[in-house]
């Protein structure tokens, strides 16, 4: 097949996305990063030169959605999957493109995507759907005027929300530089994203949810959006006037352009958080028709939906165009509760099933997997539910926490058989032909539901891609704050892979720069 490579710098730099001067992370020197376009079944090479020189930090890149069934090693994720690239380090990733549609790529070392380090990643497949333009990526992403470790370190205690200072669309966006903070460098009418339209034709957009925390709510003014795919899954299109899209979710529209030749509308995403929409700032892009005049803004209407709601569409009506079904009855099923608290020094935590996360970047737990090492589970903190050779597993999520959890699986688009709130009745919804995708928002729970309140989603996949797979909240804060587990699928079927030698160099690399022994 045909190989698309990259050759890629990560370095930080000042950038004023929306006006508001800040340190990013950049590759090539661009936010967001460069857009990967491929064919299904093409490989994709991406070298990585790490050149965080100034403030130094390893990072590692992860290919959000892709299965990766022949090289689990290039997952991307430190501590798992390779150990982290060692500042004025290289690294090559090379996986296939196994799957078609919109996704993104992003760093999947703490929380340094929400710096900048990005971008998306579209992979041209069969034509399910008729239209006559791809508009490209639409990439929805809330913002912050401070980095990510000044993020981390200040979560402490009870504050579940951290709200964004902005929130962009393809990396654009204006700001009130009378509210910037102090100190902070502040060049007003930083310019919006545009886009045309010619009367009359139909448009596929690819709307990304490239943020840290915000639940975008996704509208064009005067126009009804209809949804072609979930993720990397072809649904049965739909009609609807909203999009609702957690962090790490993707959806593909098809849009008509029913105006005038000479009208213009914004096109809106709503940040909906704690479902109370308040004080969250709205993204705005400008679309223009053929014949609009550029230099003014639309005048357009807000279109109005539901806020109070958390939760994606419903599951019936997100039927995947190409069929399958799950298992009768799943050969395991494990069951997640999620809750939060302090650790001993008062910072949040976040948890599954009583237990947070912590990375160890010197030990990824599938080159330990591949030796055969099963004292991995020993250590409370990495979190580790080793199904061994079961073939298909069920996961039942339950919070009563009130924010919503965007709950994402590598490896795998799984099944969503269920979801709602209360107690789940075992109800297996559309058996069929489940919903499908790799990012599903898991609703709010209700603490203070005296017969409990809590939310559930219940997910289901077939063991097919032995590896070792994280599940986590894809909120940037609560991944950092522990919100993880990592499941180890058929570890016999690890061990006698062969793992390309680059990855002990890494952790060589890795070990030089620490000072680590590994
Ligand atoms: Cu898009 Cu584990 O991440």
């Amino acid at each position: 097949g045909v190989i698309r490579s990259y050759d890629w710098e990560i370095s930080r730099g000042y950038l004023s996305p929306d006006g508001v001067n800040r340190s990013m992370m950049l590759i090539n020197g661009q936010y967001p990063g460069p857009m990967i376009e491929a064919n299904w079944g093409d490989t994709i090479q991406v070298t990585v030169h790490n050149n965080l020189l100034y403030r130094e930090e390893g990072t590692s890149l992860h290919w959000h959605g892709l299965l990766q069934k022949e090289t689990p090693w290039f997952d991307g994720v430190p501590s798992v999957s390779q150990c982290p690239i060692a500042p004025n380090r290289t690294f090559t990733y090379s996986f296939k493109a196994d799957v078609y549609g919109t996704s993104w790529y992003h760093s999947h070392y703490s929380a340094q995507y929400a710096d900048g380090l990005l971008g998306p990643m579209v992979i041209y497949g069969p034509a399910h759907a008729k239209y006559d333009y791809d508009l490209g990526p639409v990439i929805l992403s809330d913002h912050f005027h401070t980095t990510y470790y000044e993020i981390v370190q200040n979560i402490t205690g009870q504050s579940t929300v951290t709200p964004s200072d902005n929130n962009l669309i393809n990396g654009k966006m204006n700001f009130d530089c009378s509210l910037a903070l102090n100190g902070a460098t502040c060049f007003p009418n930083a310019g919006l994203s545009k886009f045309k339209f010619t009367s009359g034709k139909t448009y596929r957009l690819r709307l990304i949810n490239a943020g840290a925390e915000g639940l975008q709510k996704f509208t064009i003014d005067n126009h009804t959006l209809t949804i072609i795919a979930n993720d990397f899954v072809p649904i049965r299109p739909y009609d609807t006037n909203v999009v609702t899209l957690g962090v790490g979710q993707r959806s593909d529209i098809l849009v008509k352009a029913i105006g005038n030749p000479s009208d213009s509308f914004w096109m809106r995403s709503e940040i909906s958080t704690n479902c109370s929409h308040t004080n969250q700032p709205t993204a705005l892009a400008a679309i223009y028709y053929e014949d609009a005049d550029t230099s003014l803004t639309p005048q357009s209407t807000r279109t109005s939906y539901e806020i109070k709601n958390c939760t994606n569409d419903a599951i019936t009506l997100t039927e995947p165009l190409f069929r399958q079904s799950p298992p009768k009855e799943p050969a395991f099923t494990q069951d997640i509760d999620i809750s939060f608290g302090t650790n001993a020094t008062g910072a949040m935590v976040w948890m599954m099933n009583n237990q947070s996360f912590r990375a160890n970047y010197d030990h990824p737990l599938l080159l330990l997997a591949k030796q055969g090492n099963t004292s991995y589970p020993d250590d409370p903190q990495w979190n580790v539910y080793d199904f061994k050779e079961n073939k298909s597993i069920r996961l039942v999520v339950r919070t009563i926490d009130p924010l919503s959890h965007p709950m994402h699986l590598h490896g795998h688009n799984f099944w969503v058989v269920a979801q709602g709130t209360g107690k789940w009745d075992g109800t297996v919804t559309r058996h069929e032909n489940p919903q499908r995708r790799d990012t599903q928002l898991l609703d709010v729970g209700n603490p203070y539901d005296p017969a409990g309140g809590a939310s559930y989603i219940v997910l289901e996949f077939v063991a097919d891609n032995p590896g070792v797979w994280p599940f986590h909240c894809h909120v940037a804060w609560h991944v950092s704050d522990g919100l993880y587990i990592n499941i180890i699928e058929r570890p016999q079927d690890i061990t006698h892979r062969q793992i390309p030698s680059t990855m002990a160099q890494t952790c060589r690399d890795w070990a030089d720069y620490s000072g680590h022994n590994v």
